[in-house]
C-alpha cells in the first residue's frame, strides 16, 4: 500500500477478480439478449464460479513457491529478464512467460479448484474399465486423485513446474490427466478468462513484491492442508510478509 490516503481504494486479490468477472458479465448482457430473470441466475453462476476459483489458485501457487525457493528464484529471473524492474506485467507479456504458465498448470494439477468436478448423471447403462455403470448413477470425476496418480506423473507429490516445459499437456479439457476445468459440454465456460486472470495476477504479485514467510516460520512449517469439499481452498489462510520491489512511483500510479 503506498499511503494511508489511498488505502481505502486497495482491494484484495479476490475483490479485484470479482470486479473483472462482473464487468465481463455486464458486457455480455449488453451485447446479448439475455432476459432479466435468466441474467440474475447467470450472474450468480458466474460470480460463484469465477471469483474464488482464480484467487484460490493464486493462493496455492504462492504457498507452493514459498516452499520451493529454487522455483521462486527461477520465476523471478524470468520476470526480470522479460519484463524488467521498470514496469508491471501486462497481458501482452504472458506468451513470453512460459515458466509462469508452467507454475499455473502445476498448481492446478496439485490443487484443482473442483477436486471432483461438477456431479454428473449417467444417461444410459455403460461399462468403464470393467465396471458396470447403470443409467441414473451419479458420477464424480476424481481430478484431484488423477493429478496425483503415480502411474501418470513422476514424483506426483513434488511441485515441479518444469514437468510442463516443452510438454503438450494443457488444461483445456483435451488431456484427461489434467482436467482442472473439466471436459466436454459441461466444461467450465469461463476457462480462458480464468487462465488469463490467474496468469496476470500471479505474475504481477510475484513481480511487484518480495515474498517471505513471517519471522520464525520455516517452509516446513507452512501448512498445506486443504478443506476438501466441492472446492479445495486452504484450510489456514496464507500469512506472508511482502515488500515492494519496483520503483515507488509504479505503486502510486497503480492506485
Ligand atoms: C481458475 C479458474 C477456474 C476454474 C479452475 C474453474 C473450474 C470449473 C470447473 C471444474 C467446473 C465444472 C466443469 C465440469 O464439471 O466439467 C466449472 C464450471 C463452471 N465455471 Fe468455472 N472455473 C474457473 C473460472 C471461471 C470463470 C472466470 C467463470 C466465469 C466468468 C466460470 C464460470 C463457470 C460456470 C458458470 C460453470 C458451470 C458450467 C455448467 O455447469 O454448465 N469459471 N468451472
Amino acid at each position: 500500500m503506498c499511503c494511508a490516503e489511498c488505502s481505502a481504494r486497495y482491494f484484495t486479490i479476490d475483490q479485484n477478480i470479482q470486479f473483472v468477472t462482473v464487468f465481463s458479465f455486464l458486457y455480455l448482457i449488453h451485447r446479448s439478449k439475455l432476459q432479466r430473470c435468466s441474467s440474475s441466475a447467470r450472474a450468480q453462476d458466474l460470480i460463484a464460479g469465477g471469483t474464488e476459483s482464480s484467487s484460490a489458485t493464486v493462493d496455492w501457487a504462492i504457498a507452493e513457491l514459498l516452499r520451493k525457493p529454487e522455483v521462486f528464484a527461477k520465476v523471478t529471473e524470468e520476470l526480470d529478464r522479460v519484463v524488467g524492474r521498470g514496469r508491471w506485467v501486462t497481458e501482452k507479456d504472458i506468451p513470453s512467460l512460459p515458466y509462469i504458465d508452467a507454475i499455473m498448470k502445476e498448481t492446478m494439477r496439485m490443487h484443482p479448484v473442483a477436486p471432483m468436478l461438477a456431479p454428473r448423471l449417467s444417461r444410459e447403462d455403460t461399462s468403464v474399465d470393467g465396471y458396470d455403470i447403470p443409467a441414473g448413477t451419479r458420477v464424480l470425476v476424481g481430478v484431484w486423485s488423477i493429478g496425483r496418480d503415480p502411474k501418470l506423473w513422476d514424483a506426483p507429490e513434488e511441485f515441479m513446474p518444469e514437468r510442463f516445459i516443452g510438454s503438450k499437456i494443457d488444461v483445456k479439457g483435451q488431456d484427461f490427466e489434467l482436467l482442472p476445468f473439466g471436459s466436454g459440454r459441461r466444461m467450465c465456460p469461463g476457462y480462458s478468462l480464468g487462465l488469463r486472470v490467474i496468469q496476470v495476477s500471479l505474475a504481477n504479485l510475484l513481480h511487484g513484491f518480495a515474498w517471505r514467510l513471517p519471522d520464525g516460520m520455516t517452509k516446513e512449517q507452512l501448512s498445506m492442508e486443504e478443506i476438501f469439499g466441492l472446492s479445495t481452498p486452504r484450510k489456514f489462510p496464507l500469512e506472508v510478509v511482502v515488500e515492494p520491489k519496483l520503483p515507488a512511483d509504479l505503486y502510486v500510479s497503480a492506485c
